[in-house]
């Protein structure tokens, strides 16, 4: 793949630091005032600056992914840092929150995850097919005569199922070993994925942990002798038709001359970015090992085909090896990242908020090209529903998003 250029039209008056700290500091959307403290001279912001409501978010970004974040997030720094047609970047992209967002509001789209399963979720949700093109397609594919059904998953599915999302995973690999799967397949495969095993009938397994976390055969045993539980039936097709239609509900995101790149790369290379070319990263790396990427993705990483054991998923259990992890990461960062352009980096709560990650991550910059902006800590009440999407509540029913912003110097 050829280097890729900035986005198209930079801005005519670039987006300012200080700005965007007045507007933090002067915040005052939900009623409450901007609380200021500092650490070795970085300015320190907590308030509520995006709401918690699931559904102030693009339909599109509804699918599920551990730890990722709301879209909100990346919409605050996106739409205040950038102009249209910059270049947007997540070295860490997940369910590609970030590189989605930053789409919808017509930015190029860049991002990269050390986990193909990431591009899978997030490529057909960029330029989406139409829902009478998935209908069609769905019709024609042959859910009736997989040649193998594995038993073994039959803690999770009625047998019927299980040799519908069989027959589907095969079609879907024939056709990616033959090179021949196109933009709605790949929607078909998306949507599966996400349809695999869940806690209501709008998922394929009976009763289980919610989507972004599919538990061991043996813990799912449990879970049904302990609810008196077995797999009911559930249509596969009708499933991911309903599915679609709930993700395609609002228009799709703007047409644009550039097209979004997506990698499959370790955050410290991705040489096919050129350097200078990101105005802007909106990013959350692993918070040392506090999520089990590969276990649970196990049952998706069956689905797609994908060895989910041998991906080298950053699993830090040290702050030493994670600030080196991190430093590594922001070498990469400085080289691809425009002088004067910004990254957010959002390292959530650890060990109970015990570990100040934020003060790591400026320990981990120092020497680097980047100048420290300021720390702003997203301090809102949760909802049940912002739970079970993949963002763990405290005992308290409050968290917080805490985010180094940093510019290029
Ligand atoms: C906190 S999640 C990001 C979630 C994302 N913000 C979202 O909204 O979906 C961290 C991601 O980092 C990825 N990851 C782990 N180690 C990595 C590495 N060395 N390089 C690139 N990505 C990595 C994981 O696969 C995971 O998707």
């Amino acid at each position: 793949m050829s280097p890729i250029r900035a986005g198209t039209a930079l801005p005519t008056s670039p987006p300012d630091s200080g700005d965007f700290e007045k507007t933090v500091r002067d915040w005052r959307e939900f009623d409450r005032k901007t609380e200021a403290t500092e650490y070795q001279g970085v300015a320190i912001y907590r308030n509520e600056f995006w709401t918690s409501k699931q559904r102030a978010g693009h339909p599109l970004h509804e699918i599920s992914y551990r730890a990722c974040f709301k879209p909100q997030l990346p919409g605050f720094f996106i739409d205040r840092l950038t102009q249209e047609g910059e270049a947007v970047f997540d070295p860490f992209m997940g369910r590609g929150t970030t590189v989605l967002e930053a789409r919808l509001k017509g930015r190029r789209a860049m991002g990269s995850d050390i986990n193909p399963l990431s591009r899978i979720l997030l490529n057909p949700r960029l330029t989406p097919p139409s829902i009478d093109a998935i209908g069609a397609r769905i019709k024609a594919i042959d859910f009736s005569a997989p040649t193998q059904t594995p038993d073994e998953l039959l803690v999770f599915y009625h047998p019927d199922t299980l040799r519908q999302i069989c027959a589907l995973r095969e079609y879907l690999l024939g056709k990616t070993s033959a090179g021949t799967l196109d933009n709605v397949d790949e929607w078909i495969r998306m949507v599966a994925v996400n349809r695999l095993s869940g806690h209501s009938s709008g998922f394929f397994s009976v009763y289980s942990l919610p989507p972004n976390q599919a538990v061991s055969l043996k813990a799912q045993a449990r879970i049904n002798t302990r609810r008196k539980q077995t797999p009911p039936s559930r249509n596969v097709p009708t499933l991911i038709l309903k599915k679609s239609r709930s993700l395609l509900r609002h228009p799709p995101p703007p047409e644009m001359a550039t097209s979004p790149l997506l990698f499959n790369a370790p955050s410290h290379n991705i040489p096919e970015i050129e350097n200078a070319s990101v105005s802007l990263v909106v990013t959350s790396p692993p918070f040392l090992d506090v999520v089990d990427y590969q276990g649970d993705n196990w049952l998706r990483g069956w689905f797609c085909g994908i060895d989910m054991a041998a991906i080298p998923v950053a699993n830090h259990r040290s702050i030493d090896d994670w600030t080196d992890f991190t430093r590594q990461t922001f070498q990469e960062l400085a080289r691809i990242t425009r002088p004067g352009g910004h990254v957010a980096f959002e390292v959530g709560e650890v060990r109970g908020g015990k570990v100040a990650l934020e003060e790591t991550v400026l320990k981990a910059v120092q020497g680097l090209a980047f100048r420290p902006v300021l720390v702003l800590i997203n301090d809102q009440k949760f909802t049940k529903t912002a739970n079970c999407w993949g963002v763990a509540n405290n005992s308290k029913g409050t968290n917080t998003n805490r985010i180094v912003l940093l510019q290029k110097t």
